[in-house]
Parts: structure tokens; C-alpha cells; sequence
């Protein structure tokens, strides 16, 4: 049979098109919407990845009200789901009232691992390697000179012994400053460049060599107090503040002991975190695959979240996970969109940008359970609350139900609207 995708990856992106329009049937309407590729461009498409015949686009949305150590920021979010941007906003614009978000981060230091098989006696190996600890740094750091330069390379080594069922490993983690890169490719050099060396002070050989997305060296944190007036008036009145707080907790209380809804949990950070991700061209499924090997850590799947009350009774949430992002290289600078996506942060270095995902997957986080937590509550305040309208209104007997029913549904619970109602249903 004919391949008709023999050295596909030769051919020009129009002439692949055309391949893929035979393939498929697609129509010349199709075709163009892969064919209209915006602001990346065919060319630098073409350049990025394999076999590209378009592009496909996602929405590029602003999350607003986002106050973090005293600075206002407008975030750039690309997701194709509804309601997220407005969450986070909502979210946000609460916390405000408190000072808005507080956020740390550690150094942007990346782990390499380099896998070593075959080397005899396991401590004195890992003997060799930690007595040349220096050579093994300098051999690393002569790998990204640039990297050096801005006060970023190899800082150290850890030697870890793995178990398994067909023998014991050696594994070497390389610690590497990244400064504002993700720190992938300088990583993976590294690793590769040093390997050799390994080999000779272990007697053993390398296998695997490559960063580890289990980032929990560079670990971005925010903390936010959402207030209970605040909280109550997140329910337009209709659910006290302290009720609101405890909703949340109850659902932040299954999540932690429950992986089914500790997933969905993660989930939610993840929407406010990915969309901030991708809109600065960063690999999100670096920082996705680090977020849930980080939640996994204990041994039990928790939330990357936490929440308590203060002494106020006032609401706390917390977050802490790994963000391996940069603000350079990659598709931070290849993707037009993700350049001007950096100026409308306006951020200075990815440390400060790991700290604002980290703020957005909290508030994402915040809003999904807010909603989630007093939806029933609110659902059956406002059953009250219009019951009580519909007799004010003056509805007796099973004509309160009616009215009271009819009025929510309306969306319009007021005296006014359950008076006309009750005008009708005695006609
Ligand atoms: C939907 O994308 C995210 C939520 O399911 C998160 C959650 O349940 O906490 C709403």
C-alpha cells in the first residue's frame, strides 16, 4: 500500500496540507482554518515542532484584581474553558480588602538526574562521586558559561541509592541555579557533559540522564486572607461569613482525605496555573507532571492547597507547589504572544512570575470551592428568603410556595415582583 506520509516531515507545510486534505476529505474551508495561523506564522510553527501543517489557537483572557506584595498585576490566561478567568478575577478582587496576596518562592534550582548502573559496592561509589564533588561542579558549569555568567549553574550533588527488583541504582542529582530559564535544555547539557566523568569514578555506566520534573527545589508559595464580611458578601448577603468559611473547609477537609476529590481539588489550581503557563509559552506539562508528583510527596495524594481560619474567623488559603518556568528562551521567545503576554505581567525574573501562578492557582482554587461549597446554601437561603417575601407580599396557605417558587425563578426575589405574582395566581 502507497504511504502517503513518506518523508512527510521533507515536505513544505502547504504541501503537507495538501496531503492531510486528500487523507482526510477535508474541505478547503477546513483546510484554511489550519492554514490561518495567526500571529505564530507557518515559518516559525514549521520551526517549533514536526510535521506542522497549522496551528491551532486558544482564547487569550486578562485575570483582574490581582494585588501580590503590594503590586497590581494584570494576568494573561489562555484557556479554553469558560468561567475561569471570571473565577480568578472574583477571587482576587476578595482578597483584596486583606492586602491581596502574599508570595515566596525558593531559588530557581532544577534537578538532573543521572542514573548509574553496574558500579560493585554502592558506598563506594557514591564515595567517589561526593570526593570529587568540585571536578564533577566545574565539569557541569564549563557546559553553560552563559548560564554562569548571570550567577546561575551547578551548585551541588546529592547521591541517592534506588531499590528495585533488578538491583540497586545509583542516582546523582545535579542541583543547577537556572536563574530565569526553565532550565531544560541547560539541564539535560549538563547532565549528558558529565556523565563520562561518573562513569570513571564509579567503575559504573550511565543510563538515563535528564531533568527531574519533580521540581521541589524551586517551590513557588502565595497566601491570601479572604474576610468573612467579604466572604459574606461574596453570597450578596444571603450566607454569614463564618457559614461561607466553613463550607469551604468542609470541602478543602474531603479533598485531603479523599484522592478521588483531591484530584478535582488539583484540578481547579491547575486552571488558574496552566493558563498563566501557556500564555508565557511555558511548558505546562512540565509544571502539571511537578504539581501532582509534589502533592503525591508524603506518600498520600493531598491538595496543593490548604485553608484554616484565623483568630477573626477571617479565612486563610495557602498553596505551595513547584513552578519550573521561565522568562527566557524556548517558547517564551519564539511565541509572539507569549512575549507580549511577560510585558503585560510586567514581571522581572521567572522567580517573580512562579510566585504570580502560584497566587492565580490559589484564587482559581478559592473561587472553584466558594461556588462549589455554598451553592446549596445559597440555593436554600434564598428558598427562605423568598418564602418570607412571598408573605410580606401577603401569599397565604399554599399560595407562599407558589409564589416563592415563581419569583426565584424570575431571578427577581422582591416584594414588587412576589405582589404581581400573587395577583396572577388569584386571577
Ligand atoms: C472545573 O474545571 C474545576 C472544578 O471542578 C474544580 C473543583 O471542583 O474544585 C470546578
Amino acid at each position: 500500500m502507497e504511504d502517503k506520509f513518506h518523508e512527510f516531515y521533507k515536505k513544505p507545510p502547504e504541501e503537507r496540507l495538501k496531503i492531510l486534505k486528500e487523507f482526510a476529505g477535508l474541505t478547503e474551508e477546513e483546510a484554511e482554518t489550519l492554514r490561518n495561523t495567526g500571529a505564530l506564522g507557518i515559518e516559525t510553527a514549521d520551526r517549533m515542532i514536526e510535521n506542522v501543517v497549522g496551528t491551532s489557537e486558544l482564547p487569550f483572557g486578562l485575570g483582574l484584581h490581582f494585588l501580590v506584595n503590594g503590586k497590581e498585576y494584570v494576568i494573561p490566561m489562555c484557556i479554553e474553558e469558560p468561567s475561569v478567568v471570571a473565577a480568578a478575577s472574583f477571587a482576587a478582587k476578595l482578597a483584596k480588602s486583606s492586602g491581596g496576596f502574599k508570595t515566596s518562592s525558593n531559588d530557581p534550582v532544577m534537578i538532573g538526574q543521572i542514573q548509574i548502573m553496574g558500579f560493585g559496592d554502592f558506598d563506594s561509589a557514591r564515595r567517589a562521586i561526593l570526593d570529587n564533588k568540585e571536578k564533577i561542579l566545574s565539569n557541569a558549569n564549563k557546559r553553560d558559561s552563559v548560564l554562569v555568567s548571570f550567577g546561575g549553574g551547578a551548585k551541588d550533588i546529592e547521591v541517592r541509592k534506588i531499590e528495585s527488583k533488578i538491583g540497586e541504582m545509583l542516582v546523582v542529582h545535579l542541583l543547577v541555579d537556572v536563574r530565569d530559564a526553565m532550565g531544560a535544555n541547560a539541564i539535560n547539557t549538563m547532565c549528558e557533559g558529565i556523565s563520562p566523568l561518573l562513569e570513571e569514578l564509579t567503575g559504573g555506566y550511565v543510563r538515563l540522564k535528564i531533568i527531574s520534573n519533580l521540581a521541589d527545589k524551586r517551590l513557588a508559595r502565595a497566601k491570601a486572607i479572604w474576610k468573612r464580611e467579604e466572604l459574606e458578601k461574596s453570597t450578596k448577603g444571603l450566607v454569614k461569613g463564618e457559614e461561607v468559611a466553613d463550607a469551604i473547609l468542609e470541602a478543602y477537609y474531603l479533598a485531603l482525605n479523599d484522592p478521588y476529590r483531591c484530584a478535582t481539588h488539583n484540578k481547579g489550581v491547575m486552571n488558574g496555573v496552566d493558563a498563566v503557563v501557556i500564555a508565557t509559552g511555558n511548558d505546562f506539562r512540565a509544571v502539571e507532571a511537578g504539581a501532582h508528583a509534589y502533592a503525591s510527596i508524603s506518600g498520600k495524594y493531598k491538595p496543593l492547597t490548604k485553608y484554616y481560619k484565623n483568630d477573626e474567623g477571617d479565612l486563610v488559603g495557602e498553596i505551595e507547589l513547584p513552578v519550573a518556568i521561565g522568562t527566557v528562551g524556548g517558547a517564551t521567545r519564539t511565541k509572539p504572544e507569549a512575549k507580549v503576554a511577560l510585558k503585560i505581567l510586567g514581571v522581572k525574573s521567572a522567580k517573580e512570575l512562579s510566585e504570580i501562578i502560584a497566587a492565580v492557582g490559589l484564587a482559581q482554587n478559592f473561587a472553584a470551592l466558594r461556588a462549589l461549597a455554598t451553592e446549596g446554601i445559597q440555593k436554600g437561603h434564598m428558598r427562605l428568603h423568598s418564602k418570607n417575601i412571598a408573605v410580606i407580599a401577603g401569599a397565604k396557605g399554599n399560595e407562599i410556595d407558589k409564589v416563592a417558587k415563581k419569583i426565584i425563578e424570575d431571578k427577581n426575589i422582591s416584594v414588587d415582583n412576589a405582589k404581581k405574582i400573587l395577583e396572577e395566581i388569584r386571577k
